[in-house]
């Protein structure tokens, strides 16, 4: 694609000029006919539990072979499957787990249910991705499990993670909630780590309103997901005997009938986010203060959404003064992505996980505290007072990303004219 041109007395659409997006947003709708078909055979098997029908066990099976793994285990959420892949680690109370802190909440919330301990690693600072030596730096004797989140379907660096991890005797659970079909030399996220977690909720690649997927290569791992998904029942005899407190985070027929259409679309979805996604990146590489999206380096990501920082000092204005002049040139951006790192909710400000407790993050024997200075993870706070996150999904035409390109441009060049320095 050329790259995107804008005459630098362009007047922002901010200022009473044009806007540089004059046509609406491609839009399409995620369900049709594939997944009316399926719920209507779902709803004729004359059950909607996920053991006696077949379409949990048609989409297990399918999203294994999908990913070549041997074993998946389908939850109500990805919040479920993550909670699952913790206990299927052991993680208990008063382990840590680590974790990135720009990520949903959905990341850490199994960690507190576990009784244990988010500890959060620092981030790379353009591909957004967990930084591995971090890591290794966080990791302690108590250190039970690391839940890499690839941010965006932007892939970790799963080679130096995993080396890590083996060297340190530490489980990784991968949350590829945002990482459909996310690929890192050459192999799936999801595939590294001895679990991979996905979530089916209404805004994802693909999607079911909510559901989620826990895949392993490791049938230990595999049975007690079953158990942890399903209260520690074992459908597989008649005696019931938990022997774990495990929540109801089943799926049921309907959800597995609209995955199992939306999985087939899965590849022709996250092949046109790609396009898209590395078309916009083409479109602003080289501007003044702008700083697009790093794909990581070996791999293919799959552009849950796209995120590019601002150099504030090279563009010569704030985050939200130019965020402010591209919303008017009619492109859609958001300041930021979350309101802020995840370790900076209220929840971890006042320890307030639990009704009249500060546990997990008290230690009831020493009575020692857990606490989440400002500056913890510095480059993640950089990102988060920096970053716009746009929107990109498989209706967007050509034309709405060279637009948008277009729109960047020419907000960008403005600003750092008017700066003084000519773009
Ligand atoms: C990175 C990440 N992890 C976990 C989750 C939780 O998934 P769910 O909403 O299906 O519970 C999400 C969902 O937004 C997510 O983006």
């Amino acid at each position: 694609m050329p790259k995107a041109t804008a005459n630098l007395t362009d007047e922002l659409a901010i200022h009473g000029g044009p806007k540089a997006k004059t046509t609406p947003y491609g839009t399409g709708s995620k369900y049709g006919p594939e997944e009316e078909r399926e719920v209507i055979a779902a709803l004729r098997q004359g059950t909607l539990f996920y053991a006696f029908g077949q379409k949990t066990k048609a989409l297990c099976s399918r999203f294994s072979e999908l990913y070549g793994l041997a074993h998946a285990t389908a939850t109500s959420s990805g919040t479920a499957a993550i909670h699952v892949a913790l206990g299927c680690a052991g993680v208990g109370p008063g382990d840590e787990v680590i974790v990135t802190p720009i990520t949903d909440m959905g990341s850490v919330i199994g960690i507190l249910y576990q009784g244990a301990v988010p500890v959060f690693a620092d981030m790379e600072p353009y591909t957004f991705a967990p930084d591995p030596e971090s890591i290794a730096a966080r990791i302690t004797d108590r250190t039970r499990a690391i839940v890499v989140v690839h941010l965006a379907g932007n892939p970790a660096k799963m080679d130096r993670i995993m080396a890590i991890a083996r060297e340190r005797g530490v489980a990784v659970i991968e949350d590829c909630a945002q990482a459909w079909l996310t690929e890192y030399q050459g192999r799936k996220a999801g595939t590294f780590g001895a679990m991979g977690c996905f979530s089916l909720n209404e805004f994802k690649h693909i999607s079911a309103g909510d559901g989620g997927l826990v895949g392993t290569n490791n049938p230990e791992l595999a049975r007690l997901a079953a158990l942890w998904a399903d209260k520690c029942y074992d459908r597989t005899s008649k005696v019931r005997d938990p022997w774990f407190l495990a929540p109801n985070y089943r799926m049921n027929e309907l959800t597995a009938a609209v995955s199992l259409a939306q999985l087939e679309k899965a590849a022709a979805i996250v092949e046109r986010r790609s396009v898209l996604g590395r078309k916009l990146t083409a479109g602003i590489t080289g501007l003044p203060g702008v700083v697009p999206l790093e794909e990581q380096r070996g791999g293919r990501c799959s552009f849950w959404f796209y995120m590019f920082r601002i150099d504030p000092a090279a563009v010569g204005v704030g985050r939200d003064e130019f965020v402010a002049a591209l919303k008017a040139e009619g492109v859609a951006c958001e300041a930021g992505y979350i309101q802020d790192v995840v370790y900076k909710y209220r929840l971890f400000r006042e320890k307030s996980a639990f009704p009249h407790s500060r546990w997990p993050f008290e230690d009831p024997r020493t009575g020692k505290v857990v606490e989440y200075p400002d500056g913890l993870c510095p480059t993640a706070e950089e990102i988060i007072r920096t970053c716009v996150w746009m929107p990109l999904n498989q209706w967007f035409t050509d034309r709405d990303v060279e637009e948008a390109a277009a729109g960047i441009a020419k907000v960008a060049r403005h600003f750092a004219a008017a700066k003084g320095g000519r773009a």
